[in-house]
């Protein structure tokens, strides 16, 4: 149960309004000690509900560590020859292999309670929810392995539950964290790290990890502002059956590749190469994007480009909103007045229904609003809204074979017979958080009236700060209003939130008190960090270490998904370029 041979003293307990307590513990230092004890290394130390019958032990976790000289203490103001002097005897010190003879040379430690216990009886051990607080002077143990990934991912049982393994412990690449699907994307989750820790790498093992894992059918559904997914995710689009990406408009996708999954003309290797030109790929796998031509090339082939086909699925009451021919004018004002006549004549009867508008409907109309008395002199204020029915006629008469809209996708996202992944990409930022708004809404409104909660719906924003700033304005309003629903209400119809972001400080900030699980990687800023440690209590010592986190490695905190709850956890994860790597050698084997 213990690693043998090195023992520590518990010397401190104070309070800590994050964690409970905060404890400081002194291991003799040995060079294997040293070696051995890192952040998220459990210890266990005896407690007072412990008696003659049996021993409680609490379990605590190490968050940060500090080798101590006696010799030299924290000041180093005095002579400088007497102290750098001493400073290299100290180091001989540090040289001492195995066993520690100097009473001078100390590993200082703080724990932070995992708020459980085991409890040792003459013929079991047990985990339980700890009884009492740990004595003070008692002596320190560290649980092995076994133990610790035991202490780790206590209560989940991954043959029963659908959970995955996100990584292991920084510390010790043998132990494995497990996280629980459902409760990852139910109640939320965010991921934090400044620009280029590796949050969009993270992002795409993540997802990959839930399609691969999940028992259950997971609906992913990622607005891609960069475009960067589709590289990063190119395996799971190609595996998965119905996974594909969704551009909202032409213009996202060069004309020629358009053309060939509109039936046009015919996929060719040039067609790929120019697809694989106009996609950006990630750094580290620049150097092979010859070997990205054949998978996106199957993209094509395989019709997993979607083109929105946002008009022909509006309501006319829709239509009239997007038309919006009141324009900015004040409510009340004549001007305002007259032109709500003329929308009440035409569109009045179909207010607050669900009438699909129609190529013919769009005509018939046009020609009604034309007929009206006043209509001439508000001409201009309607220009919008003549538009939009023209081009729904438009749409409606052109021939596109690679087209989804809108109830297309809603009704695959509740189909239940497996899971999928959408890739929403968009040149244009606005229409990106439009689109989130109405496929948000839409989703959310199906599944109230339908009472339906399966299967389970996650929305990504990554760049989650171009979707839900403060103080939201034009198309950020939608954006915002939609990822709150989700954040606030969607849990009961099976509807989950991730974010991803590097300017924490510039979120909305209710919606950082809604995800109960977060990844949280080097935030430099200390602003960063102060909303991170307010919005879910983590103190400034428990920050420490991510300061030395490279990239890949995130402290995990959760309330709900891991085993310990709000416990936090160095985890380090995949390398999602390694797993693209892969696929590629295997995708090009055959050329
Ligand atoms: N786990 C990892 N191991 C090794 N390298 C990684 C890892 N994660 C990311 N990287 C590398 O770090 C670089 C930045 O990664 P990524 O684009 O995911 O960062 P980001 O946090 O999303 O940045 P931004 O804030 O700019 O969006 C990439 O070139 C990637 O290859
Ligand atoms: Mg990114």
């Amino acid at each position: 149960m213990f690693i043998p041979n090195i023992f520590g003293t518990l010397m401190k307990i104070t309070e800590n309004p994050d964690t409970r307590y905060e404890f400081e513990i002194w291991f003799d230092y040995t060079k294997k000690a040293i070696n051995l004890i890192r952040e998220g290394t459990m210890v266990v130390v005896p407690n007072f509900a412990s008696n003659n019958m049996e021993t409680h032990l609490s379990i605590l976790e190490i968050v940060s560590i500090l080798p101590m000289h006696y010799a030299l203490g924290s000041d180093i103001s005095g002579y400088p020859g007497f102290i750098v002097e001493a400073a290299h005897s100290a180091c001989l010190d540090w040289e001492q292999e195995n066993e520690s003879t100097e009473d001078t040379t100390k590993i200082r430690c703080i724990a932070v309670p995992t708020n459980f216990e085991l409890k040792l009886t003459n013929d079991e051990t047990t985990f339980q929810i700890e009884e009492n607080i740990p004595m003070i002077g008692a002596k320190v143990n560290l649980l092995n392995n076994e133990y610790t990934q035991r202490v780790i991912n206590l209560g989940i049982n991954p043959e029963v539950e659908n959970t995955l393994i996100i990584g292991n412990l920084v510390r010790d690449p043998e132990i494995n964290i497990l996280l629980r699907i459902e409760d990852l994307i139910k109640v939320h989750f965010g991921v934090f790290g400044f620009t280029g820790a590796g949050k969009s790498n993270f992002m795409s093992t993540l997802i990959s990890k839930i399609l691969e894992n999940t028992k259950e059918p997971v609906k992913i559904i990622l607005f891609d502002l960069m475009g960067e997914y589709t590289a990063l995710l190119i395996d799971q689009l190609l595996k998965i059956p119905k996974a594909k990406i969704i551009c909202l408009e032409e213009k996202t996708l060069p004309d020629i590749v358009f053309k060939c999954l509109n039936n046009e003309i015919k996929l060719t290797r040039q067609i790929a190469e120019i697809y694989q030109k106009t996609t950006l790929l990630p750094k580290m796998l620049k150097r092979r994007q010859n070997d990205f031509i054949k998978p996106l090339g199957l993209l094509i082939y395989h019709k997993k480009i979607k083109l929105w086909q946002e008009l022909l699925d509006l309501t006319v009451d829709q239509a009239v909103q997007k038309g919006n021919p009141w324009g900015k004018r004040q409510k009340g004002s004549s001007h305002w007045n007259n032109i709500n006549n003329i929308i009440g004549q035409v569109f009045g009867k179909y207010k607050d229904q669900d009438e699909k508008l129609t190529s013919d409907l769009a005509q018939k109309l046009l020609q009604n609003l034309e007929k009206t008395e006043k209509f001439n002199q508000y001409r201009e204020d309607f220009s919008n809204l003549i538009n939009v029915l023209k081009s729904v006629i438009l749409t409606s008469n052109k021939d596109i074979k690679c087209g989804i809209t809108t109830n297309e996708i809603i009704s695959e996202l509740n189909d239940k017979t497996s899971s999928s992944l959408y890739i929403i990409n968009s040149h244009n930022p606005d229409i990106l958080r439009e689109f989130a708004h109405r496929l948000g809404n839409e989703l959310y409104d199906n599944r109230r009236m339908t009472g339906e909660i399966t299967p389970l719906c996650l929305f990504v924003f990554d760049e989650a700060d171009e979707f839900i700033p403060q103080q939201p304005k034009g198309s950020y309003e939608l954006s915002s209003s939609i990822a709150m629903t989700i954040a606030r209400r969607g849990r009961k119809f099976g509807l989950g939130l991730g974010i991803a972001t590097q300017r924490v400080r510039y979120l909305d900030t209710s919606i950082m008190a809604q995800p109960h699980t977060y990844f949280i990687s080097k935030l430099p800023r200390q602003t960063d960090r102060e909303v991170v440690a307010q919005a879910f209590g983590i103190s400034e010592d428990i920050f420490k270490q991510t300061f030395k986190f490279k990239k890949g490695d995130w402290l995990l905190v959760s309330y709900d998904a891991t085993g310990l709850d709000a416990i936090p956890i160095p985890i380090h994860t995949e390398n999602a370029d390694d797993r693209i790597n892969k696929f590629l050698d295997e995708i090009n084997k055959n050329k």
